[in-house]
């Protein structure tokens, strides 16, 4: 079960393309998605209504979709418009149409009811595409349950033993975390203060080896499945706690993180940068040295869910320490959320 009534990231806007029907399963849902003529994207349930031929298997004829088994054709909203063996459509003769929304490079799909689909609701990204910034991201398949993910992310106790040739140094588990609740948001923030740069930061900050640095980690979760992260370093003692970050460099890893099943999840990911602006090299370095790292992530959350499913109904619960009080948190979210979609409160329309 997922929450239904938020906006995911579908797609990098890349990957839909015009002339091309293309299938993805989302929350457990299959869709097609493609674009009509003047390039707006749009999600059908990937399902002919007459004997549920996938639609991504048939022809696109201008901005509709003609499905190949009996040519059964379906407008942009889902409406069936033309059933070659009579004249008569009847009214359930239709699938589901998806809100989609274009923003920050990704195309967003809204999973539930389609009254509530607000585009102000869209998680902020703009790191993205903001000129004071320069990002690039991808998508990873990853192996795993959604919130094995948002976990990795607000615990980063593993960089120094997942990621040691390129975010992890020594320093980090040893420091505490601060956690806090705004409403959904949930910040989880660590300083490591007067210790080695890692080598990631060594290469994008300039840093020497020997030159130590005071680091922030300062990650959001927003539910379902968002999760940015502050992060970055400064020359020890030259004020970045008190908000002087002009003797070090700032990033933004951003993670926008959809369901694919219960079991597999689409990672859609970014890493933002402020400084040096005019060398993409530093761009492609920042954005190499998380995609390395990513790799590794990927690698454990996969064993885990091969654990998870082997063990199934019989795994007991894992043992929890302080450095999980975020991601515990952002999982009571996903609760309450999950808890109140069933009840059918409505707490979006209100919000
Ligand atoms: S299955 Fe699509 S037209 Fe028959
Ligand atoms: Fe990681």
């Amino acid at each position: 079960m997922f929450p239904r009534n938020y906006w995911y990231v579908a797609a990098w806007d890349h990957e839909v393309r015009r002339q091309e029907l293309s299938r993805r399963t989302i929350c457990n849902e299959p869709i097609v998605f493609y674009r009509r003529e003047d390039g707006a994207p749009v999600a059908l349930e990937d399902r002919c209504c007459h004997r549920h031929m996938p639609l991504s298997d048939g022809n696109l004829r201008g901005d509709n979709v003609e499905c190949i088994y009996h040519g059964l054709t379906y407008d942009p909203s889902g409406t069936c418009i033309h059933i070659p063996s009579q004249k008569t459509i009847p009214p359930e003769a239709r699938v589901r149409s998806y809100p989609v929304m274009e923003r920050y490079h990704w195309v967003w799909i809204w999973m539930g009811d389609p009254a509530l689909a607000d585009p102000d609701k869209i998680e902020d990204f703009h790191w993205m595409d903001d000129p004071g910034w320069r990002a690039k991201g991808e998508k990873l398949d990853l192996p795993g349950n959604y919130q094995l993910l948002v976990d990795n992310l607000l615990d980063l106790t593993h960089l120094q033993f997942v990621h040691p040739t390129t975010l992890g140094t020594d320093a980090i588990a040893s420091n505490p975390i601060t956690t806090e609740r705004e409403g959904d948001l949930v910040r989880v923030t660590r300083w490591i203060l007067d210790s080695p740069p890692p080598p990631f930061l060594q290469k994008a900050g300039g840093f020497r080896p020997d030159e130590n640095i005071d680091r922030w980690q300062i990650i959001e979760f927003t539910p379902p499945g968002f999760v940015r992260l502050d992060v970055g370093g400064a020359r020890a003692g030259t004020g970045a706690t008190e908000g002087d970050r002009s003797q070090g460099v700032t990033m933004r890893n951003l993670n926008a993180i959809t369901p694919e099943t219960d079991t597999t999840t689409h990672y859609f990911w970014a890493q933002a940068h402020n400084f040096k602006l005019d060398d993409p090299t530093v761009t492609d370095l920042v954005f190499r040295q998380v995609h390395t790292a990513f790799l590794e992530d990927l690698f454990v959350i996969g064993h885990q869910q091969g654990n998870l499913s082997a063990f199934g109904d019989d795994m007991p619960p894992g043992v929890d320490f302080n450095q999980d009080a975020g991601g515990l948190q952002a999982r009571r979210v996903i609760e309450r959320i999950l808890a109140d979609e069933q009840a059918g409160v409505n707490l979006r329309a209100t919000a």
